[in-house]
C-alpha cells in the first residue's frame, strides 16, 4: 500500500525570500514549531543529508531520522527523502514553488507507505500530514511574511478570487472533512461579528494588537483574540508572531466602502433576525414553509417594516451586492436600447443607476416599498442620476407602473413561491400592455443541472428558510414566463447568473 499527501499555502512575499527562508535548514527548529534540532551533517552542491529530531512527544519519545534533499533553483523545486524511513516503508517529499499574483504558492506532495510493523497506518499518517501541514504551512507564511514586511518586499492585497489558498484539504478523511465543513457554523459568525465590528477598518493602517482592536471597540480582548484567532484558519486576518493581527485579502474585502466590499452581507449573514430561523429549518424541510414566519410571527418584509435596523442592514447587503455584480449583466445585455426603464423592487436603486449611467440618454422608475425609497435620493445622488429617476412608493403585486419599455426585476422573484411571482409579472404584463416593444428583464438565477456549481443553490437554501422563495431551473422560468404573457428569450449556454429576456406574447 502507499499513500500521498498534497498542501499547499500562499504567502504573502517574494518567490526569492520564500525560497531563501524555507531552504534554510539550519533556521527549522524556528520556522516549524515540531523540530528541537536541525543538524546538517553533509553538503554536496545542492544536495545536503541532514538530521532533524522532534520535541518529546507524550510518551516523551524523541523522533529523530536523516533526511536528504535537493534543491533545484533553476526550476523551483526541492526533491526530499527520507534516507533513516523509521516507521515508513519510504517517504519522498516534493516542495514546488510558484509565483503568483498574491505572492508565491509553496506546495509539499508527500509520497510515503508505512511498514506493517508501525503505529499508525498509511490513512492515519495521512491524516497526521494534513492536520500537521496546515499548522507548519500556518506559522511558515507568517514568520515569511512578517521578514517580507520587515523588508519592506510584502506584496499590495489582492483582490479576493486570487486570494492566498488554504491548504488542500482534499485529501483529509471524510469524517474531517465533514467536521470542517460543519464547523461553517461557527467561523461564519466569527467572520460576520468582526465584519460588524469593524475591525478590517481598524486594520487598514496595519497590524494590531487584540487588546488594542478591543480598546477601540469596547469588546472583551481575550474573547476578541479568541474569535481573531478562529477565523485566521479560514484566512480572515492573519495573527502574527508579534502578537498582532493583519489584513489577508480575504479580510480586505471587509473593509467598509472598499469596491467589491463584502462587510455588509457579512453583517446580513449574521444578523440575529436572520440566523435564528436555520435553527427551525427542519421543520420547513416538513412543510415547505418558511422559518423565519414561525419565528418572528411575521414576513420577512413586514419584519424590517417593523424593524428598519434591520431592514437598513438587508439594504445595504443588496446594495453591495448589486454594485458587485451589475457589470456582468452590463456586459451580457444591451441596456442601452430604452429610453425609459423601469426597476421593479429596485432596492436603493443601485441597478438602475449603473444602466443610467451608462446611457446618459435615459430615464428611469424605481418602485419600492415605501421605508426603502426613502433611502434612495442619496445613492441616486451620489451616481448623479437623481433627477432623470421617479421614485415612487408602491407594492408591485397592487400595481406596476405603466410606460416603461424596460422592466428589470432583479433577484426579486427568487423571494416569491411561484403564485406570487406570477401576480408580479402579471402586473408586469399589465403594464407593458400593447407595447410589443416593450421587454421584461429579469437578473437572476438559472439553477445549473445535476451537481454543477451554482452559488444560486446556496442562495435558494435562504429563499426556503427565511423567505420563502425559491430558485429556478430554465424550465421552471419557461413556465412562469408563459404562463403571465411573456416568451422567453435565454441562449443556450447562458451563464447561470444571466438577463432573461421576456417578449410580450
Ligand atoms: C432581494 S431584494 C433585491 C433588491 C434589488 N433588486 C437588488 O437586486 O439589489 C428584493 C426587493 O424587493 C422589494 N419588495 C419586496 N416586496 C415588495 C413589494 N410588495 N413591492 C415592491 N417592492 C417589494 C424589497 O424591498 C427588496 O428591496
Amino acid at each position: 500500500m502507499a499513500a500521498s499527501t498534497d498542501n499547499a499555502v500562499v504567502i504573502r512575499a517574494p518567490l526569492q525570500l520564500v525560497w531563501d527562508m524555507t531552504n534554510d535548514i539550519e533556521s527549522w527548529t524556528w520556522l516549524y514549531t515540531e523540530y528541537a534540532a536541525a543538524e546538517i551533517l553533509h553538503r554536496e552542491g545542492d544536495t545536503v543529508r541532514f538530521r532533524l529530531s522532534m520535541h518529546p512527544d507524550a510518551d516523551g519519545t524523541v523522533w529523530s531520522w536523516v533526511s536528504e534533499r535537493t534543491a533545484d533553483p533553476e526550476t523551483r523545486t526541492v526533491r526530499a527523502r527520507r534516507v533513516e524511513p523509521g516507521p515508513f516503508e519510504h517517504m519522498d517529499i516534493r516542495w514546488e514553488y510558484t509565483e503568483v499574483e498574491t505572492g508565491t504558492r509553496m506546495r509539499w506532495r508527500q509520497d510515503f507507505a508505512m511498514k506493517p510493523t508501525a503505529p499508525l497506518d498509511d490513512a492515519a499518517m495521512a491524516q497526521r500530514i494534513n492536520t500537521n501541514s496546515a499548522i507548519q504551512m500556518a506559522r511558515i507564511q507568517a514568520l515569511v511574511e512578517q521578514a517580507a514586511a520587515d523588508a519592506g518586499q510584502d506584496r499590495p492585497a489582492a483582490p479576493p478570487d486570487d486570494a492566498t489558498q488554504p491548504p488542500d484539504h482534499a485529501s483529509q478523511p471524510p469524517q474531517e472533512q465533514v467536521f470542517t465543513l460543519l464547523a461553517g457554523k461557527w467561523t461564519a459568525q466569527a467572520v460576520s461579528a468582526l465584519a460588524r465590528l469593524g475591525i478590517a477598518d481598524l486594520l487598514a493602517d496595519g497590524p494590531r494588537t487584540p487588546e488594542e482592536l478591543a480598546a477601540a471597540t469596547g469588546t472583551h480582548a481575550q474573547s476578541l483574540h479568541r474569535v481573531l484567532r478562529a477565523a485566521a484558519l479560514v484566512h480572515v486576518f492573519t495573527e502574527r508572531p508579534d502578537g498582532t493581527f493583519a489584513l489577508t485579502p480575504q479580510a480586505e474585502t471587509l473593509r467598509t466602502g472598499v469596491p467589491g466590499s463584502m462587510r455588509a452581507f457579512a453583517a446580513l449573514i449574521g444578523d440575529d433576525a436572520t440566523w435564528r430561523p436555520y435553527g427551525d429549518i427542519l421543520e420547513t424541510i416538513r412543510t415547505g414553509e418558511p422559518a423565519f414566519d414561525r419565528v418572528h410571527g411575521a414576513t420577512v418584509y413586514e419584519y424590517f417594516a417593523r424593524h428598519p435596523e434591520t431592514g437598513a442592514v438587508f439594504d445595504e447587503a443588496m446594495t453591495a451586492l448589486s454594485e458587485e455584480s451589475a457589470g456582468a449583466y452590463l456586459g451580457s445585455y444591451d441596456f442601452g436600447r430604452f429610453a425609459r426603464v423601469a426597476d421593479i423592487g429596485g432596492g436603493r436603486g443601485q441597478m438602475l443607476a449603473e444602466i443610467l449611467r451608462l446611457n446618459p440618454g435615459a430615464r428611469g422608475l424605481l418602485l419600492e416599498r415605501p421605508d426603502v425609497v426613502e433611502q434612495a435620493q442619496p445613492l441616486l445622488r451620489k451616481h448623479g442620476v437623481a433627477d432623470r429617476v421617479e421614485v415612487v412608493a408602491g407594492d408591485f403585486f397592487t400595481e406596476v407602473p405603466p410606460g416603461a419599455d424596460a422592466y428589470v426585476l432583479k433577484t426579486v422573484l427568487h423571494n416569491w413561491n411561484d403564485a406570487d411571482a406570477l401576480r408580479i409579472l402579471r402586473n408586469v404584463r399589465a403594464a407593458v400592455g400593447d407595447d410589443r416593444d416593450a421587454r421584461l428583464l429579469v437578473l437572476e438565477d438559472v439553477i445549473q443541472p445535476l451537481n454543477a456549481w451554482d452559488v444560486g443553490k446556496l442562495i435558494d437554501i435562504d429563499m426556503l428558510v427565511n423567505v420563502g422563495g425559491r430558485g429556478r431551473t430554465r424550465e421552471d422560468w419557461e413556465r412562469l414566463f408563459t404562463a403571465a404573457g411573456f416568451t422567453l428569450r435565454l441562449p443556450e449556454g447562458a451563464a447561470a447568473w444571466s438577463v432573461l429576456e421576456g417578449i410580450p406574447a
